[in-house]
């Protein structure tokens, strides 16, 4: 597979080192399938200026806005992966700053964005506070562009705790209640974050687990669509894209953080794909009956596997 540099309506993989509103002009009409990004928090990160603040964080929303949803297609959909600003000592939720913005115009928009869900993400490690609870979420806010949209909830579904469990009364009792396939992810989705002893740890400050836009692109988008990261960091986005089949286009403007992106996809194009699978994290009681698989659903998800 060849990496181009900018973006060509037959790459599959286009790696752009550079400012994302560059690359975004780049980009014709209703071209993408899906956004996926974590933005700059304006938290003096390495990446950052330090003078930015939550000023800056809007003008850079309210700048790359209308190139974002032009290049969506319609049915298209926007996941917006957020935390929180810390100043002063006060915490400020950086979705309510998305939020205004890009659903400011919807009165004049052929196709409104729609907030979905506001997904909360939250993992089990970071700083430990004193004089607070410790911060153990994030979150990721999930827009469509219009009514229809994509949603494959099947190729998402995760285990149920106790997946015997039935009805206990009513017309379907003593059968069960779940689905085969498993449950629905719900909008809390407990993955743990990048820290230093993870497989998928790489010199970037900030990156999230490749759990977050793999769950994303396998319900949100088929094979062969179409995926941006306009702050692609250290290519999560990416390699999830690569791994899930899709085609990916993506913006770092540092050098140093560019060239990890492009290290992570060349070694998965040789075969070396470092990712946690996405496991829930969870611990049923083993011991209840509730808590195995039933036959019946065993033999489901066999038959399953036989056709696919
Ligand atoms: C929160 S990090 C993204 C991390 C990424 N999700 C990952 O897993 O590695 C944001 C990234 O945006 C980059 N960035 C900031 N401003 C940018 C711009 N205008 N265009 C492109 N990239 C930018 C930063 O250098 C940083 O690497």
């Amino acid at each position: 597979m060849k990496i181009y540099k900018h973006y060509n309506a037959k790459s599959l993989m286009t790696l752009f080192n550079g400012d994302c509103q560059k690359l975004l002009k780049e980009i014709p009409n209703e071209t993408v399938d899906l956004i996926i990004t974590s933005p700059p928090y304006c938290m003096k990160k390495a990446y950052e200026d330090p003078k930015a603040d939550t000023e800056t964080f809007k003008e850079l929303h309210t700048n790359i806005f209308d190139d974002i949803y032009r290049i969506l297609k319609p049915g298209g959909s926007i996941c917006w992966q957020i935390g929180y600003h810390v100043s002063n000592s006060s915490i400020i939720p950086l979705d309510y700053l998305v939020y205004e913005i890009f659903t400011s115009k919807n009165d004049h928009l052929e196709y409104p964005l729609i907030l979905r869900n506001r997904i909360i993400w939250t993992f089990g490690h970071g700083l430990n506070s004193t004089q607070r609870f410790s911060g153990r979420h994030e979150m990721i806010m999930w827009f469509t562009k219009g009514e229809a949209y994509n949603f494959n909830l099947d190729c998402v579904r995760v285990p149920q705790k106790y997946p015997g469990k039935r009805h206990y009364k009513g017309e379907h009792k003593g059968e069960l209640s779940g689905n085969p396939y498993g449950k629905n992810p719900s909008d809390v989705w407990d993955i743990p974050n990048v820290k230093a002893n993870h497989i998928e740890k790489t010199e970037h400050p900030c990156q999230f687990p490749v759990a977050i836009p793999q769950r994303l692109i396998r319900a949100l988008t088929n094979e062969a669509d179409i995926i941006l990261d306009p702050f692609m960091g250290s290519g999560t986005t990416a390699l999830a894209t690569f791994v899930e089949k899709r085609k990916f286009i993506g913006a770092e403007i540092k050098q140093d953080y560019y060239n990890l992106t492009t290290q992570r996809i060349k070694n998965a194009i040789k075969g070396d794909i470092k990712i946690r699978d996405d496991i829930p994290v969870m611990t049923p009681n083993t011991n209840m009956s509730v808590a195995k698989l039933p036959e019946e659903f065993r033999l489901v998800r066999e038959e399953k596997n036989e056709n696919e």
